[in-house]
């Protein structure tokens, strides 16, 4: 299977689990990192809505938990009519872990729709002071 499949059967499989009762929707990420390891997560939202977290999230500190530095693909995976886009604040928390050239994929239910680098996504990201 290759690293695209794998990150695409991730992403559903965070989705499924994804704590999402406010919104209703329901958003898988799967990253593959710099130690070729897959790491991943969901949507969780919460009462108070503003504490809920992305799904990029939650792959993010599992692989940050698991000791892998860098993004090498991130895939990201909603259910939905019109193809999810990272929000602005997941754009920054990628960026911290990604070199310009790191490969952010859009999926559907169809698979990969869309793929950017993150310096397509983020130009003139904030990354020093
Ligand atoms: N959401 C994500 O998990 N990732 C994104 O990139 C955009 C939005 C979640 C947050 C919230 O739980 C739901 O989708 C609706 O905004």
């Amino acid at each position: 299977m290759n690293n695209k499949q794998k990150l695409f059967d991730l992403a559903i499989k965070a989705a499924k689990n994804a704590y999402s009762p406010y919104s209703n929707f329901a958003v898988g990420a799967a990253i593959l990192a710099d130690d070729n390891n897959f790491y991943f997560g969901c949507n969780v939202e919460n009462i108070s809505y503003p504490v809920g977290t992305c799904a990029e999230s939650g792959a993010i500190a599992s692989m940050i938990a698991n000791g892998a530095k860098q993004i090498k693909e991130i895939l990201i995976f909603a259910n939905s009519k019109t193809l999810i886009v990272p929000c602005g604040a997941c754009r920054q928390r990628i960026a911290e872990f990604s070199t310009p050239q790191t490969l952010v994929h859009l999926a559907d239910t169809e698979g990969v729709q869309k793929t950017y680098t993150i310096d397509e996504l983020l130009p003139l990201s904030f990354s020093e002071f």
